[in-house]
């Protein structure tokens, strides 16, 4: 399913994780040992460094990442966008849950088309949802398009990793227990072998920081975290 393009793969995927949107933070909890919170605090951290203004979290799910960039400085509220109602409502649910209504606000949107003018947010933030994406340049060159002048544009992604005995072992993980995990836990096996193979067919993290030149950013850089399976890409619209 990991080779569908254009609407087929938006329909796909949207149907996927509305099959899975009550196990998605379990999943993630489960998959990543609980370490998603921390990777999602440090990519907030570093996207809404030194800058003050609205951040913007692309295609938030259940919002954690819109979350953690209310709570920090500078930021003065956290607009959360998902293209599926159900992921929209968890958000919501969690942010009454930790009193953040005012700081974190969630709407429905589309990544390709993002419902917000040039120049709204100080700072934009996708995260785990790059591979979702049905147009990867397109998606990156709206962040680009709604976040100010010199401000920051961040991903969170899983990333093929470079060959090696790390990569054999997460790829036995990934390909061989999450599946499994996904069948007995989420109840869908299917969503959890698309995983694995959307990360295959993604692209490896220097030419996702190519993609972000492309779309007219500049100081682009990243960092590997989790073991080499999670990458942190970031860039600057130009002052
Ligand atoms: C893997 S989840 C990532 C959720 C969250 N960012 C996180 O880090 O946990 C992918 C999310 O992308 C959303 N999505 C898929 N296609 C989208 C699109 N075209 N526009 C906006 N959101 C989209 C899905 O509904 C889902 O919530």
């Amino acid at each position: 399913m990991a080779e569908l393009k254009g609407e087929a793969k938006q329909r796909y995927v949207s149907d996927m994780f509305a099959r899975i949107a009550g196990r998605y933070d379990l999943m993630n909890t489960l998959i990543t040992g609980g370490l998603h919170h921390r990777w999602k605090r440090k990519a907030a951290r570093l996207t809404a460094h030194g800058l003050t203004g609205d951040a913007l979290d692309v295609a938030t799910g259940t919002g954690d990442l819109a979350l953690a960039l209310a709570g920090c400085p500078g930021v003065t509220q956290a607009i959360g966008v998902d293209v599926l109602p159900p992921m929209v409502a968890l958000a919501e649910a969690k942010a009454r849950k930790r009193n953040l209504t005012e700081k974190a606000v969630f709407v429905l949107g589309d990544a390709h088309a993002l419902p917000f003018p040039d120049g709204t947010f100080a700072c934009a933030t996708a995260g785990f949802s790059l591979r979702n994406m049905t147009d990867l340049p397109g998606a990156l060159a709206e962040m680009a398009r709604v976040v100010q002048p010199g401000g920051r544009v961040t991903t969170l992604e899983l990333t093929p990793m470079p060959p090696g005995k790390k990569s054999g072992l997460a790829r036995f993980y990934f390909q061989g227990l999450v599946p499994l995990l996904g069948q007995v836990v989420a109840g869908d096996r299917a969503a959890y072998t698309y995983l694995p193979q959307s990360v295959d067919r993604f692209l490896e993290a220097g030419r996702l920081a190519q993609v972000f030149q492309d779309q007219g950013l500049i100081d682009v850089g990243y960092q590997r975290l989790g073991f080499g399976a999670v990458t942190l890409h970031w860039g600057h619209k130009p002052p």
